[in-house]
C-alpha cells in the first residue's frame, strides 16, 4: 500500500489550540444530555451524540483534514471490535515491511497507537506506528469529512449485536473514568440506566442504528469502495474475511503465501488470546496529553453473546425489536 505524501506534516500540532477554541462556541450551542457520565455531557450534533472532545476533533477534521485516494479508513461505532480490525488491516497492509512473527509494530505498541484516529487530530502520523495508509475514525458516514467521500478513499466499517456493543461499553465507560477522574467510577450510570439510554439512541456516536445504517446504505451504494463487517462474522468466518479484506486493501495474499500459511498466521496473531496475553497490551498505557488509560481495558472478553450474563432475556429482546423496527427494510439484520 502507498503510504500519504510526507510533506503533509501534522495539521493538528500547528492549529489545535487555536482550533480548538474557535469550535468552543459551535459546540457550546448544541443540545446536550449527561446522562452517561454526569460531568461529561454529550452534544447533539447532525443526529449524532459526540462527547465534545471528540466533536472538537471532528469539527477540525471537517475544516482541515484532506483524505488521499488511496487511504483507507477503518471506521465503527464504539466497541464493536476496532481493535481487532485494526490489528488485521495493519498485519495485512504491512506484511511486507514487517515480520509479523518478530518485527511488526504490533508486538511492542497498542494496535490504536500504529493507525492515526482522525478525532485525535492525528492527520498524517500515527503516534508510535510506521507511515501507512490507514486512518481510523468512530464518526458516523454522513459527518465524516467531506475530502473523504469526495476523493473516493476506502472505508472498511465493522459493527456489532447491539446488545454486545452494549454490553462492552456498560465495562468499558468505568475504566476510563478510573484513570481519568479516579474515585468517580460510580457515578457513571447503572447498567439499567446505561440500557435505557442505549435504548434511546444517547450512546457515544450514537444512535447505534444510525451509526450502522449510514455505513450499511453507503457500503450497498458503493461496494467497491466499502467494505462493511459485522463482529459475528468476522469471528464465525474469519479467514474468508481477512482474505477479503486483503483484497479489499490491493494488497491480496500470493499463492506463494497461501501455501506458507499467511493467511492463519494474521489470523492468529491478532486473536483475543494472542494480543490481550502481549506485555504492551497487558501493562502498557495509552497517553493522550495528560490522560491515559491502560491498554488492557480495550481487551475484555472478546465473546459473541456475553450480553446474556449482564442482560435479561427480557432487556434482549427489546433491544432485538428496536434494531429490527430501525433497521427494517434496509436488508440488515442482527437476528440469528
Ligand atoms: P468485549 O467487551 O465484549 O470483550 P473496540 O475494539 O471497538 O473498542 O471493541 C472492544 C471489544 O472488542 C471488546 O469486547 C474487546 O474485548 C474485543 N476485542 C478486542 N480485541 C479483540 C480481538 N483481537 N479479537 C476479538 N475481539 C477483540
Amino acid at each position: 500500500m502507498e503510504s500519504s505524501p510526507l510533506s503533509k506534516t501534522t495539521i493538528a500540532s500547528k492549529t489545535t489550540m487555536e482550533s480548538l477554541e474557535k469550535y468552543k462556541d459551535e459546540i457550546s450551542g448544541l443540545p446536550r444530555d449527561n446522562g452517561w457520565i454526569p460531568w461529561q455531557p454529550l452534544c447533539l450534533y447532525k443526529g449524532f451524540w459526540l462527547y465534545p472532545y471528540f466533536l472538537q476533533g471532528s469539527l477540525q477534521a471537517r475544516d482541515h483534514f484532506e483524505a488521499q485516494p488511496s487511504d483507507v479508513f477503518i471506521c465503527s461505532s464504539m466497541k464493536t471490535g476496532s481493535t481487532w480490525l485494526k490489528s488485521l488491516c495493519f498485519s495485512i497492509a504491512t506484511r511486507a515491511q514487517f515480520d509479523i512473527d518478530s518485527t511488526t509494530p504490533l508486538r511492542t505498541t497498542l494496535p490504536h497507537e500504529c493507525i492515526p484516529f482522525l478525532e485525535y487530530c492525528e492527520y498524517y502520523t500515527a503516534p508510535q506506528g510506521p507511515k501507512t495508509s490507514l486512518f481510523a475514525s468512530h464518526l458516523p458516514y454522513t459527518c465524516l469529512p467531506k475530502s473523504i467521500i469526495d476523493s473516493g478513499c476506502k472505508i472498511v466499517y465493522i459493527c456489532r449485536d447491539p446488545k454486545d456493543t452494549f454490553v462492552s461499553l456498560w465495562h468499558f465507560l468505568p475504566k476510563i473514568v478510573a484513570t481519568m477522574a479516579p474515585g468517580q467510577e460510580d457515578l457513571v450510570v447503572s447498567i439499567e440506566e446505561g440500557f435505557e439510554l442505549f435504548c434511546k439512541g444517547l450512546f457515544s456516536y450514537g444512535p447505534y442504528w444510525d451509526h450502522v445504517l449510514g455505513y450499511w446504505k453507503a457500503s450497498l451504494e458503493r461496494p467497491d469502495k466499502i467494505l462493511f463487517f459485522k463482529y459475528e462474522d468476522l469471528k464465525k468466518k474469519t479467514e474468508a474475511c481477512v482474505r477479503k479484506l486483503a483484497d479489499f486493501l490491493e494488497c491480496p495474499f500470493s499463492i506463494d503465501e497461501e501455501k506458507e500459511g499467511a493467511v492463519q498466521k494474521i489470523i492468529k496473531f491478532c486473536s483475543f488470546e494472542s494480543l490481550s496475553n502481549l506485555e504492551v497490551n497487558k501493562t502498557g498505557k495509552h497517553v493522550r496529553g495528560d490522560d491515559f488509560v491502560e491498554n488492557n481495558i480495550f481487551f475484555r472478553k472478546g465473546k459473541v453473546g456475553d450480553w446474556r450474563n449482564y442482560l435479561s432475556a427480557e432487556m434482549g429482546e427489546r433491544l432485538d425489536n428496536i434494531m429490527e423496527e430501525k433497521l427494517s427494510g434496509s436488508g440488515l439484520t442482527f437476528k440469528n
